[in-house]
Formats: structure tokens, C-alpha cells, sequence
């Protein structure tokens, strides 16, 4: 199994950063979201290719891998995907789950867990990654609008007594404004924010800031624009073709150059795609480019 912690490794081309203090991980991950099916109503994708992109992924130095037990499609399901290419995990594999949702009839997410529901789904995730203890669980509030607008604290509560009791290494919270970062945070530490973010949708710019400066990851979801808000690729073309690089590593190179907190862990069920990503850890953006990608 590939060492993840060797420095020379694709992923690794743009640094580490380590979550909560203490997970070091390469700052180009992958999420398994698009795994068990391309689009929130496609069709169930081939459970073999799935295996060989996380394997290849791993080989690529990716070490950071998000994942959710909601992330299944039939009798395809991302935990058990993972476990299957993976396990036993190399030293030094970051993977990040997330509860909250919890699918309705139709098989999407859109049901959310009260408090006392929370210890039944993080033990279901250690269930089906095959673990003692989860690295790093977000609480994920709210539905598919903006973030904000509901309290957290009594399902944050719950996740931090699973903490307590050592089921969980760290905490996140996933689709939240500033004022319910606050509310986690003074409940317990909070290692990552998950928020949806890409180089044409930064309306949580302040959040990053705020996560910047306090050295809490952030990890954008969507990072290739692929939720309700696109991405148009035709304006990173022209900075693509000065570096020789497709508009997808302009998207995510964009984003890697905003903070050293951003973790972006596109997703992908092609492995033409996976390397492709990955080879945006090694695309450098001037300030130039950057000020034209704003523009
Ligand atoms: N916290 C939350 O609420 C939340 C919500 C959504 C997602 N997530 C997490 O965030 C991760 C990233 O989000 P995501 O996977 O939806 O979004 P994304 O990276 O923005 O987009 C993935 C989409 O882009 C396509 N794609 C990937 N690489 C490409 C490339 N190089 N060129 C062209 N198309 C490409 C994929 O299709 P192919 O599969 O065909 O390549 C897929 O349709 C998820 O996997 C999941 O772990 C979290």
C-alpha cells in the first residue's frame, strides 16, 4: 500500500495542511459523493470503477478523503466502497464522514436526524469504514439553500459527547454561516468547516477569512461547480491555455491559492478525471491570473 505520507507525491505538489493540529493531509483530497452515482438522480455507477479511483487516488498521495453513509445509490454504497479499496488503511488516511441528512423515500438526503438519532449514524459510519474511531465527523445542517437560519447546539452537543467518549478524533460543521460556527465553537472544538465554494461562488469569502485566520480547515464541496451553482468554464480558459492546463485545474488551483486552510476534495467517478484533478495540486497561479479569474 502506497506510503500517503511521502512528500513527492502528486497530491502533495501544493502542501499540507493538518486538520485539527494533529491529521496532516495533503491539501488536494477526494470526496466519494459522485462514486455510487454522477447526478443526485443518475443512474448506479460501476462499483469496480469506483474501487479503482479511490485506489488510485491513494496512490496519488491523496490522504484526505470525505465521505457519508448517505452517499449511496442501490446496492452501491461510498463507506463500503472505501473500506473495500482500502482497508487496512495506510498510516497516515484522513477520512472525514458527515451526519445529519438522512434520505427519504426518494434515496436523497433530505430528512435531518434529531439529536438522539446522531449516535446511531456515527456508529452506522464506523460500521461500514470498518473503524474504532472516525477522524473527523461534521455536523451537516440545513438543506440546499444558503447556510444559516437554524440553532445547532443540542445535535453539536451530541457529536461532542461521541467525542468524549472516543468515537470521533474531531469535529466540523458543513452548510453553516458565522453565527452557527460560533455556536459550535463554544460548545467544543470545531477542526473544519465544509461549506459549498468555488472560484465563482465565494459568497462565504468572510467565513474563509475567518477560518484562515484561526487555522480551522475549509472544505469547499462542489469545488468544480458541480451542485446548483456551475461553474463557466469558458472564462478560465484563457488562464488554462497560458499555463497548458484544462479549466477544471484552473478551477481548483484557484482555489487551492485562496488560503493555506483549503482542502478542496473534488469528486469524480472516472479515473481520467481523478488525474486530471490531481494534477492541479502542481498548477501555480500568479496574482495575475488570479486577478483575472475575479475579473
Ligand atoms: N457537505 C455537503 O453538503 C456536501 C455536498 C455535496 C458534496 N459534498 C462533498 O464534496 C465533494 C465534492 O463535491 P462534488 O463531487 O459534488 O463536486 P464537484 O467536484 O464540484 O463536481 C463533481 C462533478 O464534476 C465532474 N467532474 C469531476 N472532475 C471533472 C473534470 N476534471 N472535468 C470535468 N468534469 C469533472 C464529475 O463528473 P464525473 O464523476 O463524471 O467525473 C461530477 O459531475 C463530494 O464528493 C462530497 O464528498 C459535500
Amino acid at each position: 500500500m502506497t506510503d500517503t505520507t511521502n512528500g513527492s507525491l502528486p497530491a502533495t505538489a501544493s502542501g499540507t495542511f493538518a486538520i485539527g493540529g494533529d491529521l496532516p493531509v495533503a491539501r488536494l483530497g477526494f470526496g466519494t459523493m459522485r462514486l455510487p452515482r454522477g447526478t443526485f438522480t443518475g443512474p448506479v455507477r460501476d462499483p469496480a470503477t469506483g474501487l479503482a479511483v479511490l485506489r488510485r487516488a491513494v496512490e496519488l498521495g491523496v490522504n484526505h478523503i470525505d465521505t457519508a453513509s448517505f452517499y449511496r445509490r442501490g446496492d452501491v454504497v461510498a463507506n463500503e466502497l472505501v473500506r473495500q479499496a482500502l482497508a487496512p488503511y495506510p498510516d497516515g488516511l484522513v477520512i472525514a464522514t458527515k451526519v445529519g441528512p438522512m434520505l427519504g423515500p426518494d434515496g436523497t438526503p433530505s430528512l435531518q436526524a434529531t439529536p438522539g438519532q446522531l449516535r446511531g449514524l456515527v456508529e452506522g459510519n464506523l460500521r461500514e469504514l470498518g473503524l474504532d474511531r472516525l477522524d473527523l465527523v461534521y455536523l451537516r445542517v440545513g438543506g440546499r439553500g444558503a447556510p444559516g437560519g437554524e440553532p445547532l447546539a443540542e445535535r453539536f452537543a451530541a457529536l461532542a459527547q461521541l467525542r468524549e467518549e472516543g468515537l470521533i478524533r474531531h469535529l466540523g460543521v458543513s452548510n453553516v454561516d458565522a453565527a452557527q460556527l460560533a455556536e459550535a465553537r463554544a460548545i467544543a472544538p470545531v477542526a473544519a468547516v465544509q461549506n459549498a465554494f468555488h472560484v465563482h461562488a465565494t459568497a462565504d469569502a468572510g467565513l474563509l477569512a475567518e477560518c484562515t485566520r484561526s487555522g480551522t480547515a475549509f472544505v469547499p464541496f462542489f469545488p468544480l461547480g458541480g451542485g446548483f451553482e456551475p461553474i463557466d468554464m469558458t472564462r478560465l480558459e484563457k488562464t488554462a491555455a497560458r499555463h497548458g492546463v484544462t479549466a477544471a485545474q484552473v478551477a481548483l488551483a484557484a482555489l487551492l491559492a485562496a488560503s493555506p486552510v483549503m482542502l478542496p476534495i473534488p469528486g469524480t467517478g472516472s479515473l481520467a478525471h481523478l488525474e486530471e484533478n490531481i494534477g492541479a495540486a502542481s498548477v501555480l497561479l500568479s496574482p495575475e491570473d488570479l486577478a483575472d479569474l475575479a475579473g
